[in-house]
């Protein structure tokens, strides 16, 4: 088919869209042997057993052939409430709870259920470029907020009210974040719901890293704070904390009035979550939670390890230590900083056979950064990092 052919039959909404680099140099990093992988940000390990057995078991009692309701399975609904009350100090009821297909569908939901063509959303930058292409395909506007790099990627709150038109209509963001590993602390997200109050915004809030902060760091939610109940989607999702990738299910928490739109676009995105997968999470939850503190601690150990590695490579990189997630963003400072991070990862992949993330897919301050998983084993980390020390080493060319 022609350029022009596809043109005039692919709406301009998807059309304009280029590939996703993530996904672009996960396939390239497969026609290479023995690559070193550092790109892809999904746990690498196995679900927990328990997990495992609750959805084996709910297909043998035969639960799992038909739809659960839209909202999700109501015992599922229940142990989501008791967990946010737990961990993220958020009083919610089943009817504000929706089960979604991960946090992305989630996501999309929430954004198309409050964003009207034209409308701004405010975002960081850089962030999870899903969540600009989210914001595009629902016709929204996003509008990007540098993040303050040289104080540990921090939220520039003046520079977030000046961006604050009469179209804006939410903000979005990711917290520990992807791809900075930047957890935004009570004072931060407080601000920023200050704004949403202001203005009457949304905030929608992606907490799919929420078990993995380290040294001081706190998750903080802000539909915690009772006063923020109506201007706060929160996103959820057990990919990350039991290793639950491919079972596609997460959820959203919002005011009943919310969720009761935000289901209108659920049912035509997937009218539920896969119900094996409820069946999973609602085991995930039920079951013994010393998984998520071992995963934890995997994190922790491999985000230390990471930052030593890098440290020995200071004449090609600097790095704010991420404070959560699994995820670093480092900074290319070997060209002045001026590296263009895709050619910057295809070399290093086609050279050093090692695969990372070209920042530029993060938004635009996320150029001559490239962004490295630190949720693999301890070995992944060193035979990366023993082929980047050979391929920059003084005497090679790229060492200069
Ligand atoms: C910030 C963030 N949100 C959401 C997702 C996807 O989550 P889910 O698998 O629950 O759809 C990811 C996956 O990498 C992510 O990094």
């Amino acid at each position: 088919m022609s350029g022009m052919e596809r043109r005039g039959r692919i709406a301009k909404r998807v059309s304009r869209f280029g590939k996703s680099a993530i996904h672009e140099m996960t396939r390239l990093s497969k026609e290479i042997d023995d690559v070193a992988f550092l790109s892809w940000a999904k746990p690498t390990s196995d679900t927990p057993e328990h997990v495992k057995e609750g959805a084996i078991r709910a297909i043998r009692d035969g639960l799992t052939a038909g739809y659960s309701e839209t909202l999700g399975l109501p015992a599922l609904r229940e142990a989501i409430v008791a967990k946010l009350a737990r961990d993220n100090g958020v009083r919610a009821t089943p009817g504000e709870i929706i089960v979604t297909v991960g946090a992305i569908e989630g996501l999309s939901a929430a954004v198309m259920a409050v964003v009207d063509p034209g409308d701004e959303v405010i975002l960081p930058t850089p962030t999870y470029s899903t969540h600009i292409r989210q914001v595009e395909l629902a016709g929204g506007k996003p509008v990007l907020v540098p993040l303050i790099e040289a104080d540990g990627f921090r939220w520039d709150i003046a520079a977030t009210r000046a961006a604050v038109t009469p179209r804006t209509r939410a903000i979005l963001y990711c917290t520990p974040s992807n791809p900075t590993g930047t957890v935004f602390d009570e004072a931060t997200q407080l601000a920023l719901g200050a704004l949403a109050r202001q203005h009457g915004l949304m905030v929608i809030t992606d907490e799919a890293y929420e078990y993995f902060v380290y040294d001081d760091h706190r998750h903080f939610s802000l539909a915690s704070v009772p006063d923020l109940r109506e201007n706060v989607i929160g996103c959820y999702t057990f990919t990350k904390t039991y290793a639950m990738t491919g079972y596609r299910v997460g959820y959203v928490h919002a005011a009943p009035d919310v969720i009761a739109h935000i289901a209108k676009v659920h049912i035509p995105f997937a009218i539920c979550a896969p119900v094996v997968s409820q069946y999973a999470a609602l085991a995930a939850l039920a079951g013994d939670q010393a998984c998520v503190a071992d995963f934890r601690a995997h994190y922790l150990a491999m985000r230390n390890l990471m930052c030593e590695r890098l440290d020995r490579l200071d004449h090609v990189f600097e790095y704010a230590r991420p404070g959560g997630s699994y995820l670093m963003f480092p900074k290319i400072v070997r060209d002045g900083g001026k590296t263009d991070s895709k050619t910057f990862c295809l070399d290093l992949l086609r050279e050093a056979r090692v695969s990372a993330t070209p920042g530029v897919a993060f938004g635009p301050t996320g150029e001559s950064h490239l962004r490295l998983s630190f949720c693999v084993p301890e070995s992944e980390i060193h035979k990366a990092f023993d082929r980047m020390e050979a391929y920059f080493s003084a005497g090679s060319p790229r060492g200069r």
